[in-house]
């Protein structure tokens, strides 16, 4: 770990920053706006890496054209500070000149696993994000990168470009911190008005209904499916975009549950979107 934080804007700067730092590093890509959730990413990389490098990046390729990339919530001196005790060695702010110059057209795209759940509500989103990831590998070289889970489909979709492309870091997904509610931190939470923030932990509510029916035996997806339907559909000011009852690794819908499944819902609340998981099985 070196004394003090290393502050890099441009690619040359985190380069040659880069190159002084011991491995393994582990590198946390974040879009800034911090909370616990991110902290507990750079917690594992702290105990499990040499170095810790994090990005603080709002990536405008995964934002739709109808999506809050303008709003989305900034707070870089409160970043700063939060990282640097947590004992950060750099971190890394692009502009989006620096990671889409002039005449940018080259993307990585994961395809198949992208195309249910997120991938049909936010057409271009992950080929964004892993883009953007495959060029944060490029840049920092880490040896090991940090993921939440709460971003379930992220994280699988970032696992299979990180297999397919051969990229030699090691993947690894964190579990999700929630309010002391159920609610999934996440920096949209910050849009939600009293009234939607007491509504939002239906989220919580409907996967922990389904859990339980799990849990004392149901392996009917369907039936989970439509568990997990009712608890949205009770809260007046929810709108469900999607439930679903999905194998864990190929994100395929299931008819039973065997193994290893992802139940993971969108919902909306006024204007913000939310997601959250539960994974289930073995
Ligand atoms: O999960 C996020 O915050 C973003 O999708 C990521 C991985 C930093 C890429 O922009």
């Amino acid at each position: 770990m070196s004394e003090s934080m290393i502050l890099a804007t441009t690619l040359e700067e985190l380069r040659q920053a880069r190159a002084l730092l011991e491995n393994p590093l582990g590198l946390v890509p974040t879009m800034g706006y911090l909370h616990r959730g991110h902290l507990s990413l750079v917690e594992r990389a702290r105990a499990e890496c040499a170095s810790v490098g994090v990005s603080i990046f709002v990536n405008p390729t995964q934002f739709g054209p109808k999506e809050d990339l303008t709003n989305y919530p900034r707070n870089l001196e409160g970043d700063l500070k939060l990282l640097e005790a947590a004992g950060v060695d750099l971190v890394w702010m692009p502009t989006p000149e620096i990671v889409y110059p002039p005449g940018f057209q080259t993307w990585v795209a994961v395809e198949g696993l992208t195309s249910p759940l997120e991938g049909a509500m936010r057409p271009g989103h992950f080929r964004g994000v892993t883009t953007v990831v495959a060029k944060l590998f490029n840049a920092f070289q880490p040896q090991k990168a940090y993921f939440g889970q709460k971003d379930a489909q992220q994280a699988a979709v970032i696992r299979r470009m990180t297999r397919d492309l051969d990229f030699p870091v090691d993947i690894t997904i964190c579990p999700t911190l929630r309010e002391a509610d159920g609610l999934a931190m996440s920096s949209r939470n910050t849009y939600l008005n009293p009234q939607e923030r007491q509504a939002a932990t239906v989220l919580f509510r409907a996967l922990s209904a389904a859990k339980a029916a799990y849990d004392s035996g149901e392996r009917d997806a369907e039936s989970l499916r439509v568990l997990m339907r009712e608890t949205i559909e009770s809260e007046p000011f929810a709108k469900m975009q999607y439930v679903s009852c999905a194998d864990y690794d190929t994100l395929e819908e299931l008819q039973t549950v065997g193994d290893k499944a992802l139940l993971s819902m969108a919902v909306t609340l006024g204007k913000t979107r939310l997601i959250d998981n539960f994974v289930i099985g073995d």
